[in-house]
């Protein structure tokens, strides 16, 4: 059973600066969360008890959004707003929370790397903030631990990409005999030209990975944009252990492009009860 997630949150967020300069990425608002709880309750919603954040030394307001606020429940209770305690005091329980500091920004692999000790000796999930997803059925991060149980292998989860946007993702190579839903892979690039692109299947920010992983990372060079890729040490894990890819059935909204971002706020906003039918107004007027 997979039981810990690894959450990396260490990253600058340059698509979304000058307001990252001071707010962490993480806690863009899709109205009145941040981006970063709909990642943990994902987590939590299939089944993960244990979440590792890594974070960055800029990052702390994210440490303050999970913890208790006593002095503002107080002043809630206080003035009888109980709703509003409730709504402060009930962020990500049932789940425990642990931080890492990433000391230096050296990419994505680097970051996994710091769960090392927190992860042991366990395959575990690892879920990219930049990519929030409402899973058909299942969360996104479930769909890929159930294809775990039946493969008993790394699983990356994938989607399909127009060709022009390959560049932007980790995209996979099928072995030739392989056949959905459990897709063997024979190699994996990170932001490949998109003349080189392998094929359209691109990783979308979720994977399950098995603790070899660890001792790849720790001698991996650095590949593209300079930095140490985690795509990288997956292809080399596929020289010991089989690595597979699962097409993740449901809709992704990249929140650190900003069309998505304001797609995922309309999306949400449209299912929240005390706004929904004067947005609906709004969206059918701008329309116009
Ligand atoms: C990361 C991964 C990439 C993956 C992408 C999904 O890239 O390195 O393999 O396809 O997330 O969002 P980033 O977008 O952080 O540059």
């Amino acid at each position: 059973m997979i039981k810990k997630a690894v959450i990396p949150a260490a990253g600058y967020g340059t698509r979304f600066l000058p307001i990252t300069k001071a707010l962490p990425k993480e806690l863009l608002p899709i109205i009145d969360r941040p981006t970063i709880e709909y990642i943990v309750n994902e987590a939590i919603e299939a089944g993960i008890t244990d979440i590792l954040l890594i974070v960055s030394s800029n990052k702390n307001a994210i440490i303050d959004y999970f913890d208790y606020n006593i002095e503002l429940e107080s002043i809630l209770l206080s003035k009888n707003k109980v709703e509003e305690y409730k709504l402060v005091r009930n962020i990500a329980q049932n789940v425990n929370i642990h931080y890492i500091r990433q000391r230096e920004q050296l990419g994505l692999g680097h970051a996994v790397l710091q769960a090392e000790a927190f992860v042991g000796n366990e395959p575990f999930a690892v879920l990219l903030g930049d990519d929030m997803y409402v899973g058909k059925d299942q969360p996104a991060i479930k769909q890929l631990m159930d294809a775990y149980d039946v493969v008993q292998s790394s699983v990356l989860g994938t989607m399909e990409v127009e060709l022009k946007n390959t560049s932007k993702y980790g995209i996979c190579t099928p072995k030739s005999d392989a056949v959905k839903p459990y897709v063997e892979l024979k190699g994996v690039v990170e932001k490949p030209k998109v003349e080189e692109a392998p094929s359209r299947s691109a990783i979308g920010g979720r994977y399950i990975l098995t603790p070899g992983i660890f001792k790849l990372l720790k001698n991996q060079e650095r590949g593209a944009g300079n930095e140490i890729q985690l795509t990288d040490a997956i292809l080399r894990l596929m020289a010991t252990e089989k690595v597979y890819a699962y097409d993740i059935i449901g809709k992704r909204y990249d929140v650190g492009n900003k069309v998505d971002y304001i797609e995922a706020i309309l999306d949400f906003g449209l299912k929240k009860d005390e706004i929904k039918e004067d947005l609906q107004k709004l969206i059918n007027r701008k329309a116009k």
